[in-house]
């Protein structure tokens, strides 16, 4: 503005403001999350946004997407290599070592409501700052544990009252059983290399399994009848998977086998999982992925400790929630009374009720623009109040307020003293 020309400074791309009207559904469904999981016995932990670069390069590993395009990373002043986090996992790991939490009784099961960070390709249903719902079950390798938090991510969406969710699960294995496994694929992809996307001639070398998971048409054609990890899986994982599998069906929870799931992070061990949403807008239909990462907490410095858990896109769930036109909770709870108040002395008056109303707990507003009473009934109105308290100079000098109720009409004359009382029995 300085120079006289306008500047006008928006938001980056693939960033949202949540505005007023929306951050009520954010508000309802974090509400849902914070009682299920409270229900289920996990615990909220909250890390900070930015952690040391290493530990998502050690964590998500060097070959993810997420490690090799997607961080936002800086130097600070100290030339120390920051992130923005890209993910939970890694960071609530590390939270578990530096807090020493495995000296507590485990397992611990967490979770943490936030946003992620990942420099992508902005489309729909893909940001560059999102929102997670995750948690993390650290200390316990039983497979009642890989059950229990996919059961728990399944009822997320049941108390959604969310249509047409799929939960897909497969078994990706232990280092033993991943290396037997890639020797057989690479010989399989390499008699296919040259039809291959650039992208998947490059994971060749470096993580052949993903190439499983291209969205590429032709790679999927290519790579159709590629060996499964089902196939090559040891007796130890093939012994989780089984019971793992036979858990969701005494909990009867729905599930189909897909042995294309690899998850685009490196830490996965075992079970591994995806929710996706038939009808969810594009190729952004997974709303929920998960799995095992038996070896995480030691890459990050701590003791041999298993881990599984899950992450929902919270974006992604709202969209869904709102195409399918299903409407969180009760909403918004309107104040009980507006207080419209003319003139500086009834302003005075007015204010010192609310100030009364408010440390009782009754939610009153009032007006602070000094506007009209016909504009003040007309905001009151919009808010959806019970009540509106007039006080104009006539009710100053009587020493009275005119009580009207906004959806019947009827009004009553109510002595000032007696305000704060009288609006108190009505709330409670
Ligand atoms: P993820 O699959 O990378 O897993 O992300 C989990 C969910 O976050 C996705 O299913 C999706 O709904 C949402 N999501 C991811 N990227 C974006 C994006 N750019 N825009 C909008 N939504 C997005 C993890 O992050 C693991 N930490 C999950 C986990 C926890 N595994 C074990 N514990």
């Amino acid at each position: 503005m300085r120079d006289g020309t306008h500047v006008s400074i928006q938001r980056i791309k693939g960033t949202q403001d949540i505005l007023p009207e929306a951050s009520r559904a954010w508000q309802e469904l974090e509400s849902v999350m914070h009682r299920l999981t409270g229900e289920y016995g996990f615990q909220e932990i909250r890390t900070p946004v930015f952690e040391a670069t290493a530990l998502f390069v050690r964590g998500v590993g060097e070959t993810s997407d997420i490690v090799e395009k997607e961080m936002y990373t800086f130097e600070d002043e100290g030339k120390r290599s920051l992130t923005l986090r890209p993910e939970g996992t890694a960071s609530v790991c590390r939270a578990y070592v530096e807090n020493k939490l495995y000296g507590l009784p485990q397992p611990q099961k967490l979770y943490y409501i936030g946003p992620m960070f990942r420099s992508e390709n902005p489309q729909a249903g893909r940001f560059r700052q999102f929102h997670q719902l995750g948690v993390e079950v650290l200390g316990v390798d039983n497979p009642l544990v890989d059950a229990e938090v996919i059961q728990l991510a399944v009822q997320i969406f049941h108390a959604l009252n969310i249509k047409g969710m799929e939960l897909q699960i497969n078994s990706v294995g232990c280092p033993v059983c991943r290396a037997d496994h890639r020797e057989v694929l690479l010989a399989f992809l390499e008699r296919k290399r040259q039809g291959l996307c650039g992208l998947c001639q490059g994971r060749l070398e470096r993580n052949p399994m993903r190439v499983l998971d291209c969205k590429n048409a032709r790679c999927q054609e290519l790579t159709e009848g590629a060996p499964t990890t089902f196939t090559s899986l040891c007796p130890e994982c093939r012994d989780h998977f089984d019971r793992v599998q036979a858990l969701l069906q005494t909990a009867d929870v729905a599930y189909t086998l897909n042995p294309r799931l690899v998850r685009g992070l490196d830490y996965y061990r075992k079970t591994a999982f995806e929710i996706v949403v038939a009808e969810a807008a594009g190729t952004q239909n997974a709303l929920c992925g998960g799995g095992r990462y038996d070896a995480l907490v030691e890459e990050v410095g701590g003791p041999p400790t298993p881990g599984m858990g899950f992450a929902l896109g919270m974006e992604r769930l709202l969209k869904v929630l709102s195409d399918q036109k299903i409407e969180l909770g009760e909403g918004r709870v309107p104040p009980l009374a507006a207080l419209a108040a003319l003139g500086q002395s009834a302003q005075r008056s007015a204010f010192r009720i609310l100030s009364q109303l408010r440390r009782k707990g009754v939610p009153v507003t009032m007006d602070v623009m000094g506007r009209s009473l016909k504009s003040q009934l007309r905001t009151a109105n919009r808010d959806g109040v019970r009540y509106t308290v007039i006080i104009g100079e006539d009710e100053m000098e009587r020493g009275v307020a005119v009580v009207r109720h906004m959806l019947e009409g009827e009004q009553w004359e109510v002595g000032l003293e007696e305000c704060v009382e009288w609006l108190e029995r009505k709330y409670r």
